[in-house]
């Protein structure tokens, strides 16, 4: 993979629309992990996505996926917290300077490691339900308030700034306090 160009969809099923990207998001961890590629430009399209995907999860998904009480208050704010906690692990990974240093490997790790549990997780108690219990015309609509979400991120374009200020909303709002939950 030498293209880190994102795939703008802009129609489709809400949950083939987010395991489309988490597909993405497992393919450029390889490619961050891999000394021959682009690392850097691998973090860049990896950060972009990554952020505009969360946000537009938390702003559409998660909220319209509660009012259908297809998950719980729960699930939503655990899925919060999980975000909060990867955009903690992508700051550290985008103040590295080179990508050839140990540094930049225990951040590539530590990202994937807590997105690889936060992907499982999701994909077993928010997609699932909303595969069971939401019908196809409201995917397809959520799908479209993802995908408007995500795009305008994208259009916004993430910076280390960027992630850095998310990270300060998540502690003001709490949401990394419970390591342990
Ligand atoms: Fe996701
Ligand atoms: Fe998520």
């Amino acid at each position: 993979m030498t293209d880190y160009s994102i795939p703008r969809p802009v129609s489709g099923d809400v949950v083939e629309l987010i395991l489309d990207d988490h597909r993405l998001f497992e393919s450029l961890m390889r490619e961050m992990r891999d000394s021959s590629s682009d690392r850097a430009g691998a973090r860049d399209a990896f950060a972009a996505v990554l952020v505009a995907h969360g946000e537009a999860e938390e702003q559409q998904v998660y909220p319209r996926l509660r009012r259908k009480d297809a998950i719980d208050e729960h699930e939503a704010e655990h899925g919060e917290e999980e975000h909060a906690e990867i955009n903690q692990a992508l700051l550290e990974l985008l103040e590295c300077k080179g990508t050839d240093t140990q540094k930049f490997d225990d951040a590539v790790e530590k990202v994937n490691e807590v997105l690889q549990h936060h992907l499982t997780e999701e994909e077993l108690t928010i997609l699932n339900p909303a595969r069971d219990e939401v019908s196809e015309a409201d995917r397809q609509a959520l799908g479209s308030a993802f995908l408007k979400v995500r795009g305008e991120h994208l259009d916004a374009g993430v910076t280390v700034e960027t992630v850095r200020a998310l990270v300060q909303d998540a502690h003001a709002e709490g949401l990394l306090e419970d390591e342990d939950d």
